[in-house]
């Protein structure tokens, strides 16, 4: 097995999945919907505000935590919902769920997992969420939540934007089918990676357990799969049963227009998470850090504000919270580390995301994360005061910019 420590950031372990994974696989975890413009400009998004470091401020002790949907976590992190995660290597969710748990970092299970609640709720204590589908059963889904609360999970993550399945078309042109089949179709392009299936074949048969009463038939396409089974309309009555059902701390995840978190704040909703699936349902919406600081300013005194999308550098982060996120969601990074090698793949990964958090705080000046602000930002290429809190130098021409509207 290679040694965790030779990977120095999550470029390594993309590059060390791509090489251990099957094709179909790899595309199922890297691809996006349609051209993947989302996919790329969540990460692109990134990269157009720069950070603006303050020096002579002592940051020799720098606290990462923060209470998040009402767990205590070691960071503003938590380890995103993803489907199908023993497909990736045979430790999957357990693998991840103690990682995370070690690390203090949220952890939230996916309806789609391939572990079950409870399997998970036993790899012991650690902040947990339990990440909602709604399929086409209400019994199904009220016992999903019953579960998870009787298991101790601490918030629910109801995500809202798979009313459709999206158009991937990597996992069209792969054949993918779920569970893989290694039939005569697909064969080569699993055969290539004989490690893989030689652990695939000696690991438990794939299951979705978590839907254990509500799984429709014969499984083809990840789209037929969502399309068979997945409640096609989702509406504001249904997060109000499901509130009720589970009566704690609950999240909305896909939401985007600040209109929809004005609803989910009035539907008691503890926190939105900004989301465009990792650029993987609606291709062209846009990048979740770009929809921050306006849902932020109207109602960040409200309702907690999550996000992810293309998150894989510590610094990414330290911008999601200088803009005013409460916390940060990462997928596919953290996929990358357990297909790569297990669970000291999750555990370098969590790693290496705090250190660079932590280096970017101390380069920033910051002795903790809550001392993160827009006076941090600055839209490349223009003055840092555009995204400020501190008081702008008043001159005619900058109160007509439209940046103006991200200032707080
Ligand atoms: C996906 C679903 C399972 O994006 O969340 O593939």
């Amino acid at each position: 097995m290679s040694n965790p420590a030779r990977c120095v950031n999550v470029a390594d372990f993309k590059a060390l999945a791509r090489r251990q994974l099957p094709r179909p696989l790899f595309d199922y975890i890297e691809g996006g919907a349609d051209d993947e413009v989302t996919c790329r400009s969540n990460i692109g998004a990134y990269d157009r505000f720069e950070l603006v470091p303050g020096f002579l401020r002592d940051v020799r002790n720098i606290d990462l935590s923060r209470k998040v949907l009402g767990c205590e976590l070691s960071m503003p992190l938590i380890l995103a919902p993803t489907g199908m995660t023993r497909l990736f290597h045979p430790g999957g969710e357990l693998a991840v769920a103690s990682e995370a748990a070690r690390a203090g970092v949220g952890y939230a299970l996916s309806t789609m997992a391939t572990t079950s609640i409870e399997a998970v709720a036993g790899t012991g204590r650690g902040p947990r969420l339990y990440q909602l589908y709604l399929v086409n059963d209400d019994g199904v889904n009220r016992e999903m939540v019953e579960r998870a609360r009787a298991a101790g999970y601490d918030a629910l993550i109801l995500t809202v934007d798979c009313i459709v399945a999206g158009n991937r078309e990597r996992d069209l042109r792969n054949g993918l089918t779920v569970p893989p089949k290694l039939g005569l179709g697909s064969l080569s392009k699993f055969a290539v990676k004989p490690l893989w299936c030689l652990r695939y074949l000696a690991s438990p048969a794939f299951d979705l357990p978590n839907l254990s009463s509500g799984k429709g038939g014969d499984v083809s396409t990840l789209a037929s799969y969502f399309a068979a089974n997945m409640k096609l309309s989702i509406t504001w009555d249904d997060v109000a049963r499901v509130a009720n059902w589970w009566n704690g701390p609950l999240a909305i995840k896909g939401l985007q227009a600040t209109n929809d978190v004005v609803k989910a704040a009035d539907a008691g909703a503890s926190a939105v998470v900004l989301s465009n699936h990792g650029g993987r349902q609606l291709d062209f919406a846009p990048a979740p850090i770009d929809l921050l600081a306006d849902v932020v300013d109207h109602l960040g005194d409200r309702i907690e504000v999550l996000v992810d999308g293309g998150i894989h550098r510590g610094s990414q982060i330290a911008k999601a919270l200088a803009m005013g996120a409460r916390a940060c969601l990462v997928g596919r990074s953290y996929l990358y580390g357990v297909a790569a090698m297990g669970a000291p793949g999750v555990r370098r990964v969590i790693e290496l995301l705090r250190q660079e958090l932590e280096r970017t705080c101390g380069l920033l000046g910051c002795a903790s994360v809550d001392e993160l602000g827009r006076e941090h930002l600055r839209l490349a290429g223009l003055p840092p005061y555009f995204l400020a809190d501190r008081d702008v130098p008043s001159s005619p021409s900058d109160s007509e910019t439209p940046l103006r509207s991200i200032s707080r």
